[in-house]
């Protein structure tokens, strides 16, 4: 099994920044997952061919990531922080807004395939909890208000990219620290805007 011409090279790209080509098997797995929407048996076994790992090794690698995804995640990923700092700040409630609003349960998707819904760990912004993020886009202070209103705005604009910035910017409270410059980067689906890996939007 092969991908077509476009993945490939970008595969073979990947593999070529590293001085052993296993070193390769994580961006390999997001770009696998890139291609098919989660990860599939057959793009794991592309992976094992690249990187002249045993398919158990990479099975073993991806089983252990939460973010390697081995069933189809919507349109839109929302991931709610639930961890110390972000349950104490009401990390559930915000969860629990989220999957009343979209109508998906904590840890799956909707039938019409416009949203995954999952609670996650930590994401490193404690100072800004409660803290959840869309296709790994983050979002901080977020209030369950908020949270269904993103979700609202999801849904009625379909919005091709998302950019943290213009979430926070929208949907955001207080934050942990000042950004930077703003990104003009963002995720087109739900795997992690690695810009190398063609998984960001335009202008990254
Ligand atoms: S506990 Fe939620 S971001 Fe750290």
């Amino acid at each position: 099994m092969t991908w077509d011409r476009r993945t490939e090279d970008r595969a073979a790209a990947i593999v070529g920044r590293y001085p052993e080509k296993r070193s390769a098997v994580m961006p390999l797995l997001y770009l696998a997952m890139a291609e098919d929407g989660y990860l599939s048996e057959d793009g794991m076994r592309r992976v094992a061919q690249l990187t002249g790992l045993s398919n158990a090794q990479v099975q073993g690698v991806a089983s252990f990531y939460t973010m390697y995804k081995r069933d189809g995640v919507g349109e839109y990923l929302v991931s709610v922080c639930t961890s110390i700092s972000c349950m104490l700040l009401g990390g559930d409630d915000v969860l629990d807004a989220v999957a009343a609003e979209t109508g998906v349960a904590d840890g799956e998707t909707g039938e019409d395939g416009l949203f995954s819904v999952e609670h996650g760990e930590c994401i490193g912004a404690c100072g800004g909890a409660p803290a959840l993020q869309v296709n790994y886009e983050l979002i901080e202070g977020v209030t369950p208000d908020h949270g269904r209103a993103l979700c609202r705005w999801l849904a009625e604009n379909r919005p091709a990219v998302v950019r943290g910035d213009d979430l926070q910017e929208r949907f955001g409270g207080r934050r942990s620290f000042d950004w930077g410059p703003v990104e003009a980067g963002g995720a087109t689906g739900a795997v992690p805007a690695f810009g190398p890996l063609g998984t960001a939007g335009e202008g990254s």
